[in-house]
């Protein structure tokens, strides 16, 4: 049944996705309204679910943007007096914003969740509620169906930091449905109850792993190990995005083997945030993200619910901590975490402070002095962010992440670089190619994000459409701005006119900075980028597919439009000695 849109762009959806177990979609569709600022590209939804046993559970509600139309669809399914118990599996409010509405209608309902949901459901609720805390292996017996005559028997599993602290799965046994919410999840907008179609929602996949759980892996291997305990899951209901069924191994293991990747190695970089304060989940995320990129280990930390021998150990085993402004008046609980994190630096590491934006932070330049006391070098300059967090800012985040994280993997990129046998390293360096600039824009006015590359790994790859192929390294600041669907500009380079822009363009640019100062460019005569007023040709593409190489992505594109500004000249031609590096 699909139940008619309330407003623009917000729709609603209620499936029955197995025995006695109704899904309750909101579709978000409107990519620009998410609040993760970076990389959303299809929209997303909340999903919650209905398992009715004896007794009937709730599992996570919606956004409170849904409030108006998701309500009256639960009172549809279900009298919400007749709900018995609402799980809770984590409290960020894309699934926990009509909490405090479900209490209104039914004040006796007994939410579950972990001690650490229920802590921060009591901030957010502001009201008494009944409750039951649960612990990995404690399980909620929901009673017989009458009319299917299956037992719905709920085990829970905890899977903290995917995505909070607070984090639980919920096992059905008896539908066989792993409820999961954040994990496994994706951004990904459609009518689509299920994976049908892996080709996709693989790109968005990745994309929502990259960014929330990656930096959690050692987190991701744990919950996976809980699974592998569990008898036979055959649908991972996730709270955004399709579930997860006619693919689930396939999913699952892309998880195993990501996370395994990314957990190799002792030396790792610590970026602390403080949930449900400010913005410093989502600029923690994005600091994350671009150290990732550099393919260094990160590990998020959450300075409000990690407990002091945790936060002792993970603060001190890492090579670079990160921090948010905190409070200038935090509770005695964050008083003493700060003191332990303080505690736990040393003179070693190399430490780093973002803005929260919290409202009343301790100033950015007071945080850094504190977390410096020990002489310790700055892992990049303070992040300021003077107003609402925008596009531009989650930019000069991810891009500080990425420098921290090149820093980090220095050593490991140069044994990599020497490791090439001499001969194949010559022989490989034979191969040559054109010269070009990848320029690419999204956004405007502050959400204005742009950048600029140049390339030399490029060749046409089709006639029929005309595309062609890019390869971009991981670690590239434009490589956020080449996602599947994206636009972007291959700007060729003439052979008798090329050393300005080249020079500008190798330049290593601090995080965030203009690209294009001082370049000239024509803004308005491409879809995708800007165009270099001096390039001999420019081509407008937009991404079809990535293809995921060890260090870089072959980003294929269909071309949409091109043009020569000279036809007589040459393009600019690369040739190199060695092959381990351009
Ligand atoms: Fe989808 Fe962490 O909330």
């Amino acid at each position: 049944m699909v139940v008619a849109p309330s407003a623009p762009k917000l729709s609603l959806q209620c499936e029955a996705i197995g025995p006695d177990t109704t899904t309750l979609r909101s579709l978000d569709w409107d990519r620009s309204r998410f609040d993760i600022e970076f990389g959303l590209r299809n929209g997303t939804t909340y999903n919650a679910f209905l398992i009715r046993g004896e007794r009937t559970a709730l599992v996570d509600t919606s956004h409170a943007k849904f409030r108006e139309t998701w309500i009256p669809l639960l009172k549809e399914q279900i009298d919400p007096t007749a709900i018995d118990v609402l799980i809770v599996s984590h409290t960020e409010p894309d699934h926990s914003g009509l909490i405090g509405d479900l209490l209104d209608l039914n004040p006796d309902i007994e939410i579950v969740g972990s001690k650490v949901a229920l802590q921060f459901l009591k901030d957010q609720v502001h009201r008494p509620f009944q409750s039951r805390a649960v612990k990995s292996g404690e399980e909620l017996d929901l009673g017989i169906n009458p009319d299917s005559g299956v037992q719905h028997r709920i085990e829970f599993l905890s899977a903290p930091n995917l995505h909070w602290p607070d984090t639980i799965f919920s096992f059905d046994h008896g539908s066989g449905i792993l409820f999961t919410c954040d994990a496994f999840g994706l951004h990904y907008c459609s009518d689509e109850v299920f994976d049908r179609d892996p080709g996709a929602i693989a790109p968005d996949f990745r994309f929502y792993y990259d960014c929330l759980m990656g930096p959690n892996a050692r987190s991701v291997l744990q919950a996976l190990k809980r699974m592998d305990g569990l008898p036979e899951i055959n649908t991972i209901a996730v709270g955004h995005g399709p579930l997860l069924r006619d693919h689930l191994s396939h999913w699952i293991e892309d998880y195993r083997e990501w996370s395994g990747q990314r957990s190799k190695g002792e030396r790792y970089a610590a970026v602390c945030y403080l949930s449900q304060y400010g913005y410093s989940d989502r600029i923690s995320q994005a600091i994350a993200h671009g150290i990732g990129k550099a393919g260094a280990q990160v590990q998020l930390v959450d300075l409000r619910a990690t407990d002091a021998q945790e936060l002792t150990a993970l603060i001190g085993d890492a090579q670079a901590v990160v921090v948010p402004t905190w409070p200038a008046e935090p509770d005695s609980d964050l008083q003493t975490s700060i003191g332990t994190l303080l505690a736990g630096l040393h003179p070693k590491q190399l430490v780093g402070v973002y803005d929260a934006f919290g409202g009343n932070d301790e100033p950015i330049d007071a945080v850094a002095a504190q977390i410096t006391q020990q002489g310790q070098k700055q892992a990049f300059s303070p992040l300021r962010i003077k107003q609402l967090p925008q596009g531009s800012d989650y930019q000069r985040c991810e891009e500080s992440g990425t420098d921290l994280g090149q820093f980090l993997t220095k050593e490991k990129t140069i044994a990599a670089m020497k490791s090439l046998d001499g001969d194949l390293d010559k022989a490989l360096g034979r191969i040559s190619g054109g010269l070009y600039v990848v320029t690419a824009s999204q956004g405007e006015a502050d959400s204005l994000r742009r950048s600029a590359m140049v390339a030399s790994w490029v060749s046409q790859a089709s006639f029929s459409p005309p595309g062609l192929t890019v390869a971009v390294a991981k670690d590239r600041a434009i490589e956020a701005l080449m996602q599947v669907g994206d636009r972007f500009v291959l700007n060729v380079l003439r052979q008798d006119n090329h050393q300005t822009l080249l020079r500008h363009f190798l330049k290593r640019f601090p995080p965030g900075a203009d690209r294009f100062a001082g370049i000239n460019t024509l803004d308005d005569v491409a879809k995708g980028g800007p165009v270099l007023s001096d390039a001999l040709a420019f081509l407008s593409c937009r991404v079809e597919q990535r293809l995921e190489g060890p260090d870089h992505w072959i980003i294929y594109a269909v071309v949409e439009q091109g043009n020569v500004a000279d036809a007589e000249a040459a393009t600019a031609v690369h040739h190199r000695k060695v092959g381990n590096h351009y």
